[in-house]
């Protein structure tokens, strides 16, 4: 059935079939989804579309109206409805996937987040603009001609010449520009790593039970084995990845703050592995971020030779500006760059190596850390008048709470869920056949914008205040 709308729009909706209302719904979502409407596009009124299909205008009004409620459409004052813009939208879709996907068989969740308390993110709204804007100028304008060539595939010569001072300096990292290779971030440079890794004769990685799944999926992808470590308070077991010919050929830890558990590794865990043989990789994704001391340098600095030390601009700046960066031993450097998928943008590392020269990235790191810090004290107030601890070291973007049993974990995620607030269960970061399963939240505190924190930190804390006495979390 094709239908020209009264605003001049033209859609084919599809309503064959009994159930119309269902019908028009979905159609309407898909074509949200797929982009077939635009943000923003007017859509016509209930009665003209009522009219156009040959349906009850009352039909047209629910399903516009469920929509609203979801997230795909909004309502404007004056204007009737329209689409939703993409922000709105990219929280439409979301949490139905993740319940289904983590939390399947419980409570479906019914209306979007507003707040959104998953970790992943930092605060979108904090990226600076202005700054970024200057160091692209006076990069363009300076950088001569042939720097947007294809040029060399570890990244311009200016970005790792600024990144080996800037990580000597903040991270202790032994960087020599020549080693360093730009990827557009973590999961890139990952991918390439385990390509090299598996080129080398290396076939087993091991890796923290908890941590991103798509990180394992990567790694598995590229057709290594994965042997599971365990984590516990000293940060990952390091003794499970096996000794000598049995061990694993590599291991890919965060040393600095363990995800999502929150831990370090222990200076006597560091140094075992410093001592042990096998490639490291370490994701330092967050470690610009500690709040209640100087960070712990990186473990690179220990055993340069074995180390692949991965940075990322996605926490410090934002995850769309797509860089990272890896900083290889001598004798990985070749295999990397063998295995090398694209590099990032020439225009983009340029921009970067002026932000880091200029002292922005220094300047907006520091507020970012005094923004995140004050967060995760309001956090740990709220929790602790509740009688609930927030676990992990005072870092990164996110935070721990610990439940004795998965059911609250579940019931607090559902629950949330029902008031608009987005939050992860460890679930989601819990590889199968882990040693344990442990229960509790993951707060990303970092990501909403700073002015919704404070609803979203109160409406957590609402939810959890308010739980059944057979769902409320033991004290820690
Ligand atoms: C544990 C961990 N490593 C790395 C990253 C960064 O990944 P990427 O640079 O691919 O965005 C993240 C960001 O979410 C993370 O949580």
């Amino acid at each position: 059935m094709a239908e020209t709308w009264a605003n001049g729009l033209d859609l084919h909706l599809d309503l064959t079939g009994t159930r119309v209302r269902v019908k028009l719904e979905s159609e309407l979502r898909e074509a949200v989804r797929t982009g077939r409407l635009r943000p923003e596009t007017r859509l016509p009124s209930s009665r003209t579309l009522a009219a156009d299909l040959g349906i009850a205008r009352n039909t047209v009004a629910e399903v516009y109206s469920q929509l609203v409620a979801e997230g795909w459409l909004a309502a404007r004052t004056g204007s009737g409805t329209v689409v939703a813009s993409p922000p709105e939208i990219s929280r439409a879709a979301p949490p139905r996937e993740r319940a289904a996907d983590s939390r399947a068989g419980h409570e479906p969740v019914i209306s979007p987040p507003r707040y959104d308390l998953h970790t992943g993110v930092p605060d979108l709204s904090m990226f600076p603009r202005r700054e970024w804007l200057a160091a692209a100028r006076r990069a363009l304008t300076a950088a001569p001609d042939h720097r947007l060539g294809y040029g060399d595939p570890r990244g311009l010569a200016e970005l790792r010449t600024v990144l080996a001072d800037y990580l000597a300096r903040v991270r202790g990292v032994r960087a020599d520009p020549g080693l360093i290779v730009i990827c557009t971030g973590f999961k890139h440079g990952l991918d390439v790593v385990c390509r090299a890794l598996r080129a080398t004769g290396c076939d087993t990685v091991a890796m923290e039970e908890y941590g991103h799944r798509l990180h394992k999926k990567i790694v598995a992808g590229q057709g290594l084995s994965i042997r599971l470590l365990p984590v516990d308070g000293s940060g990952a077991v390091l003794s499970a990845a096996g000794h000598g010919a049995d061990g694993a050929g590599a291991m890919l830890l965060t040393p600095a703050h363990q995800f999502p558990l929150g831990v370090a590794l222990s200076p006597a865990r560091r140094r075992a592995l410093a001592a042990r043989d096998g490639i490291v990789i370490e994701d330092d994704y967050d470690g610009e971020f500690r709040y209640d001391r100087q960070p712990v340098g990186a473990v690179q600095a220990l055993a340069p030779d074995r180390v692949i030390y991965a940075g990322t601009a996605s926490k410090s700046l934002a995850p769309g500006v797509h860089l990272g960066w890896l900083v290889v031993p001598p004798r990985l450097l070749d295999p990397v760059l063998a295995g090398l998928s694209g590099t990032p943008s020439a225009v983009d590392q340029l921009t970067l190596a002026s932000f880091i020269t200029s002292g922005d990235y220094d300047r907006h790191i520091r507020r970012a850390r005094l923004i995140y810090r004050r967060r995760r004290d309001k956090l740990v107030t709220a929790m602790a008048g509740l009688g609930l601890r927030v676990s992990g070291i005072a870092a990164g973007l996110q935070a721990n709470l610990e439940f004795d049993h998965k059911e609250v974990e579940y019931f607090v995620t559902e629950r949330a869920a029902h008031h608009g607030v987005a939050v992860s269960g460890l679930d989601e970061f819990t590889a199968e056949g882990a040693s344990d399963r442990r229960a509790g939240l993951v707060v990303g505190y970092g990501s909403p914008p700073e002015h919704a924190y404070t609803a979203a930190l109160a409406r957590l804390t609402a939810v959890l205040a308010s739980l059944p006495a057979q769902h409320r979390p033991a004290q820690h």
